[in-house]
Formats: C-alpha cells, structure tokens, sequence
C-alpha cells in the first residue's frame, strides 16, 4: 500500500491532549492484540537481514505521514518480524516478559521526560529513584549507607563496579590515569563472567589481560583454591589484585559462585569485592532461594539488572554500593558550571550524573517503582519460585531422555544438557559440538521455541532459561517434544 504524503509539517502545538488520547487508543489496541496472540506467535522471523533492509530500504522521509499509518507499518512488518522475547515459548538470554505496569510506565515516564542527571531537573524522579535503590540495598542485605545508581543494564553496573574497584585500590589512577599506579592491578572472575567485566577492564586502562579467569569446579562455581593461588602469585609478581568478582546467576549456567568464601578472601588479601547479581539478585525477593545469595551483603558493590529476573522491559539495570554515594562520588563527581554545587544543600545529594558517567538519565526507575508496588515482594515470590519449578521440571524431563545428558546442575531457572545418543558419543569432540548447534537451529528454525547454546568447559551445550512468567508446565512438555522430533529429525538425516 502507498503511503499517503501530507504537504504541511504536523501542527505539533495544537490538540496535543487529542493526539495523545487517539494514539494512546490505537497503540493499546496493538498491545493487546499482540499479547492476546503470544501463546501461538512464532517465536522467532524466518526474514533474512537482507529481506528486512529491503523492507526499510526507503528515503529520508521529507513529508510526514499519517500516525496511523506508520502504526499500520510497525503491526505489519516490525512486529512480526521481532524476536517475541514476550512470548512464553522464548527460553532466551535474561530476558523477560514485561511487566504490564512497567511496560505503562515506560510511557508515564517519556511523556513528562525528566532529566534524571540533576535533581533541578527532576525532583520527584529522583527522590522516586532514590527510594528504589534504596530497597533494592535493603533486599540485598546492605546497611543504611548503602546508595547506588540506576544504569542502563548490567554491562554499565559492571563498569561502575569496577571503577570504584580500581580507584580504591590506586588512589591517583582517577586523575592521572594508569601511569600513576605503582603497579599491574589485577581484576579476578570465573571462567563463567559476563563479557562486561573484559570491556570493563579494558576500558578501565587494566587491559583484557588485567582481567584473570579463574577455572571452575565440575558444577561451574569459581574454584577458590585457584583463586587464592593466582592472587598469591600475581601478588610475588609484583602486581596488584585489586578486585575479586563473583558470579550470582552466571549468564550460562545460572549459578551462584560461594560468595561467603569470595568476601573471605577479598577481605583477606584487601581486595574490593563486587557481585555481579545482574540476573541472581531477584533471588532476594524469594524467602525460600534467597540463601543461595548469602554472602552478597558483604560485596563493595552489586550489579542488579531490573530488567532481567524483575520482569521490567529494557533498559534497567542498577549499581549498588555498600559505601554508598560517597564512594561513587568519589569515583565519578564533577561540578560543571551550568549544574553549580553553590545551590548547596541536600539536593545535590539527588543529582545522579555524580553517581556514574551518564548525563541525561532516562526515568528508569519509575518502572522499577510501579512494579514493586504492584508485585510486592511476595508477588514477585511467587512468580521466581515457579520458574525455578519449572527448569527443575524440565531438567526432570531431560534426565528421562536416553539420547540427551544434562550439563550442571539447575541452581536458578537456567537448564543446560547436551544431546548425545550412542551415535553421536562416538563422534569427535568438535562433531559433537557441531550437532548441538544444529539442533539449536532446527529448534529456531521450527519457529516453536527459542533456545540457545553455550560453551562449558570448552565443549557446546543447549541452554534453556525461564523468564517468562507465561511459561507453564505444557510449554516445557511441548518443548521436550520439540526436542525429541528435531534431534530424531537431525540424526535420519545425518545418516
Ligand atoms: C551475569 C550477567 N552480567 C551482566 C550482564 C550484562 O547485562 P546487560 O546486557 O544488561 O548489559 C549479563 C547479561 O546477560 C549477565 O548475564
């Protein structure tokens, strides 16, 4: 269909309330018609990024077009086309079904669009993001000092996190850079980190190899035994272990390194600790898992990503700090002329530009806000419970499979195995592997699931995770039948 050209610019200025409340209404009726159709969706495009550019393969537009219209567009070629992450068949990478209130929220907050740098700029927003960073240090175990900042997700928590890592450690580095330190300073993981923590050294002027993998156990937890090995030899090297990192859902597995054992150590050899929670710090919300985090209240600081395991739609993450704000002031604070400090007082407490790098904030936290209000923590419970309920249920399911094997173990809703019937054991190891992808992409091809791979211990798995609150016990039964008819589907035609 053609699209029709308007010869005037559209008059922004007037019937702003009518517009809004005649889009509002046709924008709601997409949303509802999408979610009412998520169960049967196919999950995944089968368009080729080449069918895509064509799609969008148009000029600049120079007239405007009609509101409905380009809403005509996004229902009819952009909808479609999209990974249904919402969809209660997406076992994908931490990301959730949104929330509806926070979905609503996100609208809420761009139509009065605070500027959540500095607190003149969005006084209500700020004091709301306060009050949520304050409940997420009280969920973790953290004290009364304790502070933090939103962020854009957890790849920037990370950032933060170390950051203040390495400013404690070598006090000079923040003004006169890397030069200035008396030494290589060294950053400890997993084997298992999230890749934000290699960004982040790098960025941070360490170097990828600043940071130091350390190998893991057979049930993929950090191996403090060879932690406090290469902290003592980087130590006689002359370096400086500055940071101990641990994982608490570790994006392959889901588990949650000894973080008791991790805070031992730091305090032992004076090494900041950091927690990366980004997925696993939901588990605070759950009476009955949040064991699983012990240890997490002794960290210097926490990665926590609302947008995973809280269900609120993209971008939310959260830096916490046991030190609270003094310590990320002191990592980040700068006073330009235009945001003076002479205005004094306790507001320039509530200015978050000097609480990380970012400038103009978004107003993130009023969806965190809505949600916990709306779940309460109980709400929120009862919904991670099921879905560690349910990956148990599926890891159950897997173990009854002859032909498939399961990788780990399940500590949170993350599931790994690996299909391997006698015929495929016989095979090299790089054939072995190559089969779990393929299976990974009959699985996306079929367009009934989404599932994805992983590498543990050098070797190819399938990776399952739950992060729908959708998802029910015959999605899983469905998923299991989907795997036995494509693994069936792959060796006949292997052979
Ligand atoms: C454990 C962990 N940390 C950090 C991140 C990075 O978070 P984001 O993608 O929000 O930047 C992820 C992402 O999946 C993760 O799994």
């Amino acid at each position: 269909m053609a699209e029709s050209k308007k010869s005037e610019a559209p008059a922004l200025n007037r019937h702003l309330s009518e517009e809004h409340e005649r889009l509002g209404r046709a924008v709601t009726k997409i949303i509802g018609d999408y979610v009412r159709e998520l169960d049967e969706l196919p999950v995944t495009s089968d368009a080729t990024p080449g069918e895509l550019e064509k799609l969008f393969d148009e000029p600049l537009p120079a007239n405007g077009i009609s509101a409905d219209e380009i809403l005509a567009r996004f229902e009819r070629e952009i909808a479609p086309n999209a990974m249904q992450i919402p969809s209660p068949r997406y076992y994908g990478l931490f990301n959730p079904t949104p929330l509806p209130i926070a979905v609503w929220a996100d609208a809420l907050a761009s139509v009065i669009n605070q500027n959540g740098a500095a607190w003149r700029n969005s006084p209500s927003a700020s004091i709301v993001e306060a009050r949520v960073l304050r409940w997420l240090c009280q969920l973790v175990g953290y004290g009364q000092e304790s502070f933090g900042t939103l962020t854009s997700g957890g790849s920037e928590a990370n950032l933060i996190g170390l950051k203040c890592a390495r400013d404690n450690a070598q006090r000079d580095v923040r003004d006169h850079g890397v030069r200035a330190a008396t030494g290589d300073m060294v950053v400890y993981a997993s084997e298992q980190c999230h890749y934000s923590l290699i960004k982040s050294v790098d960025i941070l002027g360490l170097g990828r190899f600043g940071l130091r993998k350390i190998e893991t156990d057979e049930r993929f937890h950090i191996r403090t035994d060879l932690l406090r090995e290469a902290i003592a030899s980087d130590k006689e090297a002359g370096k400086i272990p500055c940071c101990i990192a641990g994982a608490a859902g570790a994006t392959s597995t889901g588990i949650v390194d000894p973080l008791e054992e991790l805070a031992e150590i730091a305090g032992e050899t004076s090494c900041w600790f950091h927690v990366d929670a980004a997925y696993g710090g939901a588990l605070a919300l759950s009476e009955k898992h949040k064991h699983l985090l012990l240890g997490i209240e002794r960290a210097d600081s926490i990665t926590f990503d609302p947008h995973k395991w809280m269900f609120v739609p993209f971008a939310c993450g959260a830096v916490l700090v046991r030190g609270g704000g003094r310590v990320l002031r002191d990592a980040f604070d700068i006073t330009p002329e235009y945001l003076s400090e002479e205005r004094g007082g306790e507001d320039v407490e509530y200015d978050f530009f000097r609480y990380g790098q970012l400038g103009t904030r978004r107003f993130n936290a009023l969806k965190i806000w809505m949600a916990l209000k709306f779940m309460g923590t109980r709400g929120y419970a009862e919904v991670i419970e099921r879905q560690i309920e349910l990956a148990n249920y599926l890891a159950a399911c897997i173990d009854n499979l002859k032909d498939f094997e399961r990788v780990g173990e399940v500590e949170t809703a993350v599931c790994c195995f690996r299909f391997l019937p006698l015929e495929v054991r016989r095979l090299d190891d790089a054939t072995q592997d190559s089969i779990q992808k393929k299976l990974q992409q009959r699985v996306e091809r079929s367009r009934e699931a989404w599932i994805s791979t992983t590498v543990l211990k050098s070797r190819r798995a399938l990776r399952v995770n739950i992060n729908s609150f959708l998802t029910e016990r015959r999605h899983i039964d469905n998923l299991v039948e989907l795997l036995k008819r494509e693994s069936r589907r792959l060796v006949e035609e292997g052979k």
